[in-house]
């Protein structure tokens, strides 16, 4: 992990690194008798390929704050991690998913009651790693962790709920997406040793692309390829108001207005192409596009006041690369 080829580094070099290092602590976690027998239930879904955005933005921010050496920062990245897949493991409980990164989930494999064990100790792993940098990290980060279960418990509130706006929209998805990727990213600014300004330009990023990433996650549910790893239309099977659909909502007139509103909460596989075409009607698509487009410009005026690093030029191709994503 030297210093030296930080400049020639790339975002899949990055992310090599980093699941080098989660194996490890797997197989280490796996030789203690502690560990094993709830590391063996939660390394599956742990290593299953998950797309690693949260700790790649960790390692990333640390990086373009003037960080050095990369194994300051990988325990982090590995705690951002660990935190996250905890939530998708209790998250596919209580959303009754089968699929999660393209396996079966542990509910499915294992039952319920191991599903929130592995979570649970996933969680706890995750805080424990994430500990070792002090009170200043951990506050951000419970922080972050509040403000997630917050929004799950507001998102539950809308189920449903054909009046939500886009700003009940916002409050969600800043607290379960955008919040993370901007604590896991500023958090390793701060361990840095970054000046505030840096930290908060990290900051100002991680939520414009975790943003513009939900924007992308919701269009892709509706009319994404099957490489995402769970099915199509499962945000509306769940009746989860997604931007795309409020935003159709309150465009749609008359008898669409009515189709819409039927397909939305009487959702079927079969009425995907229905609820597709009304949403294109809509203009849903087209406007969601240039949401993300906004989130995306933003994000790189935050990058502005960084340093000219090799990480800095990372953190700009992963906002580009979130106006095309597929999978
Ligand atoms: C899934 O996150 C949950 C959301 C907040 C959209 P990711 O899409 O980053 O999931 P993995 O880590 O790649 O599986
Ligand atoms: C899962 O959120 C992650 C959490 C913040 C708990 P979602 O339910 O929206 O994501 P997917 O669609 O299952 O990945
Ligand atoms: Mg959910
Ligand atoms: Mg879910």
């Amino acid at each position: 992990m030297g210093v030296l080829k930080d400049q020639s580094r790339t975002l899949e070099s990055y992310k090599d690194i980093f699941e080098d290092s989660l194996e490890q602590m797997v197989l280490q976690r796996m030789s203690s008798n502690a560990d094993r027998p709830a590391m063996s239930i939660a390394k599956d879904v742990l290593l299953a390929g998950g797309k690693r955005y949260r700790p790649i933005m960790s390692m990333l921010g640390f990086k373009a704050a003037g960080g050095g050496d990369l194994a300051e920062i990988i325990d982090f990245a590995i705690s951002a991690e660990l935190l996250h897949t905890a939530t998708l493991v209790h998250d596919d409980v209580y959303d009754q998913a089968k699929i999660r990164r393209g396996k079966p989930t542990i509910h499915m494999t294992h039952g319920i009651s191991h599903a929130i064990i592995a979570g649970d100790y996933l969680f706890a792993l995750g805080y424990e790693m994430g500990s070792r940098f002090g009170s200043e990290i951990i506050d951000r980060v419970g922080a972050s962790c509040s403000r997630m279960a917050s929004s799950e418990i507001l998102q539950f509130k809308h189920i449903n709920d054909l009046s939500t706006r886009p700003e009940d929209y916002y409050d969600i998805i800043d607290g379960k997406t955008a919040g993370p990727f901007a604590t896991g990213g500023s958090s390793a600014a701060i361990i840095a040793g970054a000046d505030r300004e840096i930290v908060d330009s990290v900051w100002g990023f991680g939520m414009e692309i975790g943003r513009a990433f939900q924007l992308v996650d919701d269009l892709l549910d509706i009319i994404g390829d099957e490489g995402i790893g769970k099915p199509r239309g499962t945000d509306v099977h769940e009746g989860k108001m997604t931007l795309p659909i409020i935003y159709a909502l309150t465009m749609l007139r008359g008898t669409e207005r009515a189709e819409l509103a039927d397909v939305v909460t009487n959702f079927s596989d079969e009425r995907l192409e229905e609820l597709t075409r009304l949403l294109e009607k809509a203009g849903s698509f087209e406007y969601t596009r240039l949401l993300i487009s906004n989130h995306i410009d933003r994000a790189l005026e935050h990058s502005e006041v960084l340093p000219e690093t090799n990480a800095k030029l990372l953190l700009i191709e992963i906002a580009e690369l979130s106006r095309s994503r597929t999978s």
